[in-house]
């Protein structure tokens, strides 16, 4: 080889090699930017992505009616209208209780430390006031009722100590005491309008239309990682606000959240929930995930280890067991994992 083409070899060497430098180096510049805009310190709170237009609490549509709610549909009070004065304190002490649950039973909590650290309103969004958002609308105007559950019929009370038990993986609170009275109080005002017996449009959890196949867990992962690992965590950890006290973003899974006794571990809570209200934010007239998506996640979700509660004595009556109860024995000859996971429309119609 002649030295000119030595050299020349030698300079294209040179800039290949540069060429492959630069390119690395803008590689990782592009990649540590990713990264750093995925620590979790620059997670946005729910607020400043609402601020941002990131989640949209007002449909666009709803202006010009297009996911217009029928005119029987709940309206919740408005919290400006609780009278001043002694009886208007407790209702406002007890929506306090709610919202801020934690702060009060959790585990460094300043009344009872019974529970897990979640608030009531984690799963009872704004108070319990919000359409299909697991609300409050029809709750005391139904009770007291008898809960083919546990078997008996039930106060308000029991009810709520239930969600302590279950959702709150904890205690049995106070009933008595001025904490679950407040909550009553609150839970009362909010449902003044609804006359008794009735379930106005936009109670508690809008379920989804039956699936005819086995809700997926491992496509739920992938929707997990995409729309909810940002808030929840990449192991369903949810993260703790500043004062270690409460959540800023609840556990999904793992020591600290629900049971599988409570609600949200049966499917067509869950996927029902989500639906209608996850990505935070999102609303029933206007939401995100697909039906699909909303079940695969669920089976996601409540496939991870969680809690668990002893509750043999819970739906003794199996004809009454919701389809979707993942513990048998059961009335027809399906399987646990098709009461867990589906397909549901096949088994008989759910309450
Ligand atoms: C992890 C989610 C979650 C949390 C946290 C939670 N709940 Fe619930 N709650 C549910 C679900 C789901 C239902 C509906 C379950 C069903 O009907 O099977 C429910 C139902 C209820 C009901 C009955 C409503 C009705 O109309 O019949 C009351 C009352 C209630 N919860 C109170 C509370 C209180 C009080 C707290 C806090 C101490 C709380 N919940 C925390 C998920 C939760
Ligand atoms: C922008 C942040 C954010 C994203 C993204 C998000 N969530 Fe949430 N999620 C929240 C917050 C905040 C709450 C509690 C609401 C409150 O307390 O007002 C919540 C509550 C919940 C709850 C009830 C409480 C609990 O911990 O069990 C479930 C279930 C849930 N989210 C599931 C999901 C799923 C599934 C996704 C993805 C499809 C998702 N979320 C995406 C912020 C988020």
């Amino acid at each position: 080889m002649s030295k000119e083409k030595t050299i020349t070899k030698v300079a294209v060497n040179i800039s290949k090699q540069a060429a492959g430098l630069s390119f690395i180096i803008a590689f990782s510049i592009v990649i540590i930017s990713i990264s750093l805009a995925m620590q979790p310190a620059d997670i946005l709170s729910p607020r400043k992505a609402m601020a941002l237009g990131l989640v949209n609490l007002k449909p666009k549509g709803a202006g010009l009616g297009l996911y217009k709610s029928p005119d029987t549909s709940w309206q919740a009070p408005d919290i400006s209208t609780v009278p001043s004065g002694k009886a208007g304190d407790r209702i406002r002490y007890g929506k306090e209780l709610l919202s801020n649950t934690a702060k009060y039973f959790g585990p460094r909590g300043s009344v009872a430390r019974i529970s897990n650290g979640m608030n009531c309103q984690n799963c009872h969004l704004e108070g319990g006031s919000r359409l299909f958002a697991n609300n409050f609308a029809g709750f005391i105007a139904n009770y007291p009722k008898y809960s083919e559950r546990s078997g008996k019929t039930e106060s308000t009370s029991e009810r709520i100590a239930e969600c302590f038990e279950r959702s709150l993986n904890g205690k049995v609170p106070d009933t008595s005491g001025k904490e679950v009275q407040s909550m009553l109080a609150y839970m009362k005002w909010i449902g003044k309008d609804v006359k008794k017996g009735e379930k106005p449009y936009g109670s508690g959890i809008k379920k989804l239309t039956l699936i005819d196949r086995p809700a997926d867990p491992i496509k739920g992962k992938a929707v997990y990682m995409m729309n909810c690992r940002g808030c929840h965590g990449v192991n369903g950890e949810g993260r703790l606000a500043l004062d270690k006290r409460s959540y800023v973003y609840p556990p999904l899974w793992g020591k600290h959240s629900y049971n599988d006794g409570a609600g949200m571990y049966r499917l067509t809570n869950f996927a029902g929930f989500v639906k209608n209200n996850m990505p935070f934010g999102v609303t029933y007239q206007k939401p995100l995930l697909s039906d699909d998506d909303a079940w695969n996640v669920a089976a996601f979700v409540n496939s991870q280890p969680r809690p668990h509660r002893e509750q043999h004595n819970d739906w003794k009556n199996l004809k009454k067991k919701p389809i979707d109860f993942p513990f048998g024995p059961y009335a027809d000859k399906f399987t646990e994992r098709q009461h867990k996971y589906g397909p549901f429309n096949m088994l008989v119609k759910i309450k």
